[in-house]
């Protein structure tokens, strides 16, 4: 039905947004399925890390399986940062049921949040045994999404609210 592809740094809220929209979703009887980038890591991209190479395959990954339900009646919802313009057009490639939407939300509020304590590890001096020296946003790229179908700015608005933009935007697009 539609491919959902959510892009945005980690912290932004891609997994707590597509959880709530979910509910509200299964709530009017929809079809969900939420494919998280954390949660495929360990299993169906276990063999990945984080170069620019293993991102976009494991989003190539990840779109494959989401654009299958997708054309199977699912909502699919892609929630991994998903930084590269290149992949994110491979995805939106597979037809108009592909929208993409910007999780936005900017560094200093990330830092503050830091739930997994990515971006305190990505600032320590270099040489520092935890040091994270390929975090996105900080010390790896993220591509700024050309023409997002959607912007989400998680750094100006509550979670709730977040939720319900998403949620109307889907009832928006759901051609029945
Ligand atoms: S993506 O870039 O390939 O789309 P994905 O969303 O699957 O990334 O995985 C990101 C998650 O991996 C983060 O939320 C975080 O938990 C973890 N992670 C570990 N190291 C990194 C890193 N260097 N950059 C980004 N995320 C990382």
């Amino acid at each position: 039905m539609l491919l959902i592809q959510l892009t945005g740094l980690s912290g932004s809220g891609k997994s707590t947004i597509a959880k709530g929209v979910k509910e509200f979703l299964v709530g009017k009887g929809f079809q969900v399925e939420v494919i998280d980038g954390d949660q495929y890591r360990k299993i169906l991209c276990r063999d990945l890390g984080f170069s620019k190479e293993d991102r976009n395959e494991n989003i190539r990954r990840l779109g494959f399986v989401a654009n299958l339900l997708a054309t199977h009646g699912v909502i699919a919802i892609l929630a991994a940062i998903n930084p590269y313009e290149e992949v994110r057009k491979e995805l939106r490639d597979y037809g108009p049921h592909v929208k993409t939407v910007w999780i936005q939300c900017d560094l200093d509020t990330l830092l503050k949040r830091d739930t997994k304590q990515l971006y305190q590890k990505a600032f320590l001096a270099e040489g520092h045994p935890e040091k994270i020296s390929n975090l996105t946003g900080v010390n790896d790229p993220f591509e700024i999404p050309v023409n997002p179908d959607l912007i989400i700015r998680t750094d100006l608005e509550e979670e709730e609210e977040s939720i319900e933009t998403l949620y109307a935007f889907i009832l928006d697009n759901i051609k029945v």
